[in-house]
C-alpha cells in the first residue's frame, strides 16, 4: 500500500477492466476501492456490511429492493450513497462511470447472496493497484 499521495486520475488510468475494483487505500479495516463500470452489475446483497459509493465521473444508477418495494437511485458525478447492509442492490451505468467504494476489507463485490454471475462481472474482493 502506498505511503504517497495517489492521484485518482492516475489510478483510474492504470487499468481498463470493468466491474473489477482496484484497492487504492486502506483505512483501519476498510478498503477504499475504485472501479470503472459500464452496463449492469448483478443483483446481490452484503449481509454484514453497508456499502458506500461515490461517483467520481459519469453517472451511476443503483436499483434497490427495499421492504416497500423496488426503486432506483441516480447518482450523478460527485454524488454519494450508502446501500444499507442486507439490502439487495444492482448497480448499473448505461453510459459508464468511475466510482469509489468504501467497505470492510475482504468484502466480495458480488455480495454474500447473488444469482448467476455474468461473464463481464469480476467476482473479487478487490485487486492491488499497480501504479
Ligand atoms: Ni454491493
Amino acid at each position: 500500500m502506498s505511503n504517497e499521495p495517489i492521484p485518482l486520475s492516475k489510478a483510474l488510468a492504470s487499468f481498463d477492466a470493468l466491474w473489477s475494483p482496484r484497492i487504492v487505500a486502506r483505512v483501519n479495516d476498510y478498503d477504499v476501492r475504485i472501479a470503472k463500470v459500464e452496463g449492469e452489475h448483478l443483483w446481490h446483497a452484503h449481509d454484514d456490511t453497508d456499502e458506500f459509493f461515490l461517483v467520481i465521473d459519469g453517472e451511476l444508477h443503483i436499483a434497490l429492493r427495499e421492504p416497500d418495494g423496488e426503486r432506483t437511485v441516480l447518482l450523478p458525478q460527485g454524488s454519494l450513497f450508502t446501500v444499507p447492509r442486507g439490502t439487495e442492490h444492482k448497480p448499473y451505468a448505461p453510459s459508464g462511470a468511475s466510482i469509489l467504494m468504501f467497505e470492510p476489507a475482504g468484502t466480495p463485490t458480488v455480495g454474500d447472496r447473488h444469482g448467476d454471475i455474468p461473464d463481464h462481472v469480476d467476482s473479487t474482493t478487490g485487486h492491488a493497484l499497480d501504479i
